[in-house]
């Protein structure tokens, strides 16, 4: 698997568990799933930056550089939602538009990011670089999840 299929499927993953949220009305459930999304995307996010990001940087053009940044800025508006969302009662109707807010961030986030940024990462990186890549953003994305089980209370 390449880096570009990697990120892919997590994109695809917390698609899934965002929708899951939203149908369910039990609050230690919804809770539950809430904080395997928030670290799902926390870990995607800094593990990408980190291996994908700085990878594409070293060998992009200025212009995509900024794009690259842009990216990053989006990260950060998507990590001050989820700490909203974590402040915020998780039954009242705030934390429910928030967390609409934040899965409207997430879809447009993604979507530039397989639609702009990926065709230029595909010229810029060779094929094996892309397939290390993979394997070092799981190696890395693993080792957050790992550190933050420790930050978040158990249900
Ligand atoms: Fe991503
Ligand atoms: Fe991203």
């Amino acid at each position: 698997m390449d880096i570009f299929a990697y990120i892919k499927r997590d994109h695809r993953k917390v698609a899934g568990m965002m929708d899951d949220v939203m149908s369910i009305r039990l609050p230690a459930i919804r809770q539950n799933i809430f904080h395997k999304i928030r670290s799902e995307l926390i870990a995607h996010s800094k593990a990408e930056e980190q291996t994908f990001y700085v990878a594409v940087e070293a060998a992009a053009s200025e212009s995509v550089r900024l794009q690259m940044a842009h990216s990053v800025d989006e990260h950060q508006d998507i990590a001050d939602c989820l700490t909203v969302l974590d402040n915020t009662p998780i039954s009242s109707e705030f934390w429910i538009e928030k967390f609409g807010e934040l899965k409207q961030a997430v879809t447009h986030h993604v979507h530039e990011e397989e639609n702009d940024v990926f065709p230029k990462a595909r010229v810029l990186l060779t094929p094996a670089q892309a397939r290390q890549l993979a394997a070092d953003m799981d190696r890395l994305k693993q080792q957050f999840l790992e550190d933050m089980e420790f930050e978040i209370p158990a249900l």
